[in-house]
């Protein structure tokens, strides 16, 4: 861990506190070791730069200075019944935040952010957390965006699948100004889920989605399954129909478009 840098202090009930420090392993391992040594929660861990950042399914995630790498370590009041809808939801928090950049994307389920022009991939989340004797503990919400980037900064294999709001726009963004607005949706869409209104989320992920009514290859498990994505339930599970026609529901998995 190089240096804290900086405090900012947040004028939301949900983050209060961002830390911000110039490198870090994973900002996700910091708020978790965080969350669980000082027993607090609603706070933000961000880093210039990340030596061992990781994604869904344990993948290496490259964080070069210029992107946002943050987590948000949170306790929101819901039930954890209703946890499945939250990767989805902070996809789309980011995907709202992006349009106030007028930076057009889409969202491939279960919580990438696509270009919308090229699909090619600008973030991602990623969703840990704890739930014991049916109580939510706590949630760790990593979120990584290409943002004030250059394509040179990352690996010469994902050049081609990557692209950042800095190669969109030609125009740089404030990070911080960006995690704000991500919070601040965020926020909003948890308050919804606590009252019972989980289908607008539902409805709004619907209106940013780019694989329902696709032919899409979904794997779960290392199987690998292929069906047209038929739709998304009130609990962020995606329904796969088969090509036999068996419909098989799905938590969790890794799309790809056929
Ligand atoms: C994905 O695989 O699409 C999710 C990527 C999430 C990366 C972010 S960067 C900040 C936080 N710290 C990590 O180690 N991972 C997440």
């Amino acid at each position: 861990m190089t240096g804290l840098l900086r405090k900012t202090n947040l004028d939301s009930d949900l983050i209060s506190k961002i830390y911000h420090y110039s490198e870090l392993g994973s900002t996700n391992n910091v708020a978790k070791s965080m969350i669980l040594t000082e027993k607090k929660h609603g706070f933000g861990i961000c880093s210039k730069t990340q030596t061992s950042g990781y994604g869904q399914r344990g993948n290496y995630w490259e964080s070069p200075e210029g992107g946002l790498w943050c987590s948000l370590a949170i306790k929101p009041d819901i039930k954890p019944s209703k946890i499945g809808l939250i990767p989805s939801l902070c996809a789309l928090s980011v995907a709202k935040a992006l349009k106030s950049y007028n930076i057009s994307t889409r969202l491939k389920w279960p919580n990438d952010i696509l270009n919308s022009s090229d699909s090619k991939k600008i973030g991602g989340i990623i969703v840990e957390g704890k739930v014991s004797s049916k109580i939510l503990e706590y949630l760790i919400i990593g979120i990584g965006i290409n943002v004030n980037n250059t394509l040179d900064q990352y690996s010469l294999p994902l050049r081609t699948n990557i692209t950042t709001t800095l190669e969109i726009t030609k125009t740089n963004i404030s990070l911080v100004e960006l995690l704000n607005a991500i919070i601040n949706f965020l926020e909003e869409g948890l308050y919804r889920i606590k009252s019972g209104e989980e289908k607008v989320i539902l409805l709004e992920w619907k209106e940013w989605d780019n694989i329902l009514g696709r032919k899409i290859v979904l794997t779960s498990n290392n199987i690998e399954y292929e069906g047209i994505a038929k739709d998304l339930t009130l609990f962020g599970q995606i329904i796969l129909e088969l090509d036999d026609g068996r419909k098989i529901t799905f938590s969790s998995g890794h799309v790809s478009l056929c």
